[in-house]
């Protein structure tokens, strides 16, 4: 393939993607095919894999001419592996992102383990003829131990419930019907400070799917947690996860609400209720660049009405999956947002995704998840 535009700096550096639209009239491939790709001076620039229909023609693999796809595959996989058990403990936790595609020089696949069920997702036909039979090298890795790979685009079939921990915790996993897999995984570092944070609060977790922030908050020690989400489904499993860890949700510690996270805000607001810990967590606002403007007014009425609920002196983790939005806009929509509520907030610091879900710097497009803490007074 020959470049048409001056990608090669780009691509030198590591960004992993070649969009159709920056080469050279291209020969007819197969999906999955393994390309040399040429800059426009027509010198070599790297090794990629071709797909035909996505507006990725090619996923860069290797900057050196010699790269080995079979083997670099399966050494990326094991390498990955390697990343992942020098930090986790699989007593403790058994549910993480094992491939985090780009970023672990396996572009366009990503691969989640819950406990001896991995879950593969490609992203499109060249990924997924790419990589083959992909199942065989994850379950030949004995270190993790899955026993079945379940493919993303095939799920929805069987019932496939699996119980995972995560440091400690049991979660019931739905992988066939649940969101993002099964549980947000990229969320887990940050679940594990609020529990680390909410000794003696009053805990609010906005959007709180299967109670992930809730449970963690209830182990350490939260008075009382309020977990909303307008999924019945996922209200219907936070209750249950809560049960499996030992937790009452009968009485008044517990509370389960199956409605709009800005309604419940706006009668808590009403009915003066107020909180030291606010989590909100909302599904991405920006589905492409053009969705931006309306996205950022969406988040500022979200944190006005989440800030108004914090007892003053009290915290707000506020989080952002809009990979639109940077990280710097998304802070000010937070601010702005409290302002608005006649509050002041004030940024202690920013987190982004778990350290399985690590970012190429050459990739921004790659860094999506970004939560901003901080005191409202
Ligand atoms: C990013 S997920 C939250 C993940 C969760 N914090 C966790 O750690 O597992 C977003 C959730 O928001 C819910 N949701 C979307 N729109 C909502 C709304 N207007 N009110 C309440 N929940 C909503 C979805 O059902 C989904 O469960």
């Amino acid at each position: 393939m020959r470049l048409k535009k001056d990608l090669a700096r780009s691509i030198r550096r590591g960004h992993p993607w070649v969009y159709r639209d920056a080469l050279a009239p291209a020969p007819e491939l197969e999906d999955g095919a393994v390309v040399e790709v040429l800059g426009k001076d027509g010198r070599f620039l790297g090794i990629g894999f071709w797909d035909r229909r996505s507006p990725i023609a090619a996923r860069m693999l290797a900057t050196e001419r010699e790269f080995d796809p079979v083997r670099g595959v399966a050494e990326r996989l094991a390498a990955a592996a390697t990343l992942r058990l020098a930090r986790l403990e699989l007593a403790q936790t058994n549910a993480f992102r094992w491939v985090h595609g780009e970023a672990d020089r396996l572009p366009g696949v990503h691969v989640d383990v819950y406990g001896d069920v991995a879950t593969v997702r490609f992203d499109g036909a060249g990924a997924r003829a790419f990589y083959g039979d992909v199942a065989a090298l994850l379950g030949a890795e004995q270190r993790i131990g899955v026993k079945r790979v379940i493919d993303r685009e095939a799920r929805g079939v069987a019932d496939d419930r699996v119980e995972v921990r995560e440091n400690g915790l049991i979660f019931a996993v739905d992988l066939a019907h649940g969101q993002k897999g099964g549980l947000f995984l990229d969320q887990r570092e940050n679940r594990a400070e609020v529990g680390s944070r909410a000794r003696g609060r009053r805990v609010l977790n906005l959007f709180g799917y299967t109670g992930g922030f809730s449970l963690y908050a209830a182990a350490g020690g939260a008075t009382r947690t309020d977990t909303v989400d307008q999924a019945r489904p996922a209200i219907a499993a936070a209750r249950r996860n809560f049960e499996r860890n030992g937790f009452s949700v009968a009485d008044e510690r517990a509370g389960f609400h199956a409605v709009d996270a800005f309604d419940f805000l706006e009668r808590a607001r009403r009915d003066g209720v107020r909180y030291d810990l606010v989590i909100s967590d909302p599904p991405s606002f920006a589905k492409n660049r053009a969705g931006l403007p309306l996205a950022l007014k969406a988040y500022r009425r979200l944190h006005t009405l989440a800030a108004a609920v914090v007892a003053p002196g009290g915290l707000l983790f506020a989080a952002s999956c809009s990979s639109q939005v940077g990280r710097a806009e998304f802070v000010a929509s937070v601010e702005a947002g409290a302002r608005a509520a006649g509050r002041h907030f004030t940024l202690e610091g920013t987190r982004g995704a778990a350290f399985d879900h690590p970012v190429v710097p050459a990739f921004p497009e790659g860094e999506y998840l970004k939560l901003a803490i901080g005191v409202v007074r």
